[in-house]
């Protein structure tokens, strides 16, 4: 079992392990449980028999349940069985659900305590950690909602084995990511066979990653600075969504969204990274896009929460863990591309999908 602290105003520990689900409590008496209603049931119940929540309430899977219709199902449901301002709201499930259910811990009563028990790998070593809570609105992803960081997060890595393969490897894109930017031992590791669940280095690897990003959380919670760098790949990678209206996976999106960032670094005078990038893509096998030119994804690149008056900034890296946000001219941003897309359909007939 690991623990990592994660520091700020607010500080709270992330336990990483097996088996937590059996063993854990909170101090709050009174508990809502929140989960996507296609959880594997035994998890909600081993929770259940823990935490004897006085309402327990089930929400769609994935984004549909971040919405404001569900959302404020919830908070009726709350209301209903009058959960009390010391009260707690436990979120299980993936990063829809744990980003729901933060959002509604942090405006129930205008606040009551948080707990979240992520089950994807993406909801490990990203959502989990960081406080961000949400839903979206028909304009956008993740257009509403509150920094409300957890007062626990407790990662049990058993309910990865459930988890279906393709969702495993695309969480794997962000601690992939933390490598890069970070924590250079991640890298060989992700792509180790050990890495699955119930492989020998599932564990400390996950725990690896979440520190990652704990460290960076701890050190600029509302991204006036280097949480920026956790941006690495996710220009192109929000470009792919939109142009795909979703269509993509995210955890896709950034693998394909690394490549181009690696691309970029090096054409800015940075170390060649994209033989690393390009052997996570390899190893991931994300869905095949669709033909797309430097045009159609440009506009949304634009839309980028990171570009301002002055244009679009990328995170690149000067080397492995030398992350960096920059400008970049237009005429390296096409020719990078005309670059990823060759490299990327080559990776379409290495690996065809069917
Ligand atoms: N708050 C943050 O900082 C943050 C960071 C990254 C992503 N997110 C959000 O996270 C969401 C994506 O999260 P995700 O990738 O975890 O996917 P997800 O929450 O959409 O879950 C994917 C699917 O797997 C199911 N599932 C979850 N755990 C399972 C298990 N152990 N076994 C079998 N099935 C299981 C879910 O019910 C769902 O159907 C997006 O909404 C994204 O915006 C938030």
């Amino acid at each position: 079992m690991r623990r990592i602290e994660v520091g700020g105003a607010t500080p709270y520990p992330v336990t990483v392990g097996e088996g937590l689900l059996s063993t854990l409590g909170v101090p709050e008496r009174q508990v809502a449980l929140i989960h996507p209603d296609d959880l594997p049931r035994e998890f909600v119940e081993q929770v259940q028999t823990r935490l004897s929540p006085v309402v327990t309430v089930s929400v769609p899977s994935r984004d549909a349940c971040k919405t404001l219709d569900v959302y404020a199902g919830v908070l009726s449901r709350l209301a209903a069985v009058n959960l009390p301002r010391d009260g707690a709201v436990v979120g299980l499930g993936g990063g829809a659900a744990t980003d729901l259910a933060g959002f509604v811990a942090a405006s129930y009563l205008r606040g009551v305590a948080f707990y979240t028990l992520p089950t994807t790998l993406l909801g490990m070593v990203d959502a989990a950690v960081g406080g961000k809570t949400g839903v979206n609105l028909p304009e956008g992803k993740n257009l509403v909602g509150a920094f409300w960081p957890p007062r626990a997060v407790w990662c049990d890595t058993d309910t990865l084995s459930t988890l279906p393969e393709a969702v495993f490897r695309e969480g794997a894109a962000e601690a992939f990511k933390h490598g890069l930017i970070s924590d250079p031992s991640l890298l060989p590791r992700v792509l180790a066979p050990e890495f699955r669940p119930g492989g020998a280095l599932l564990e400390d690897t996950v725990a690896d990653a979440i520190a990652v990003k704990a460290g960076v959380v701890t050190r600029d919670l509302t991204e006036r600075g280097e949480r920026a760098f956790l941006n690495f790949g996710h220009t192109l990678a929000h470009a792919l969504e939109g142009v795909t209206h979703q269509g993509i996976p995210h955890g896709e999106a950034v693998a394909y969204g690394m490549h181009y960032a690696a691309l970029l670094s090096v054409a800015q005078g940075g170390a060649d990274l994209a033989p690393d990038t390009l052997a996570f893509l390899r190893w991931q096998r994300p869905s095949p896009l669709p033909d797309l030119t430097y045009n159609d994804v440009a506009p949304y690149m634009a839309r980028d929460k990171k570009a301002d008056s002055d244009g679009v900034r990328f995170v690149l890296l000067h080397e492995l863990a030398r992350p960096y946000l920059t400008r970049v001219p237009e005429t390296v941003l096409r020719a990078a591309f005309m670059k990823w897309q060759s490299d990327v359909s080559g990776l379409a007939a290495a690996n065809p999908v069917g």
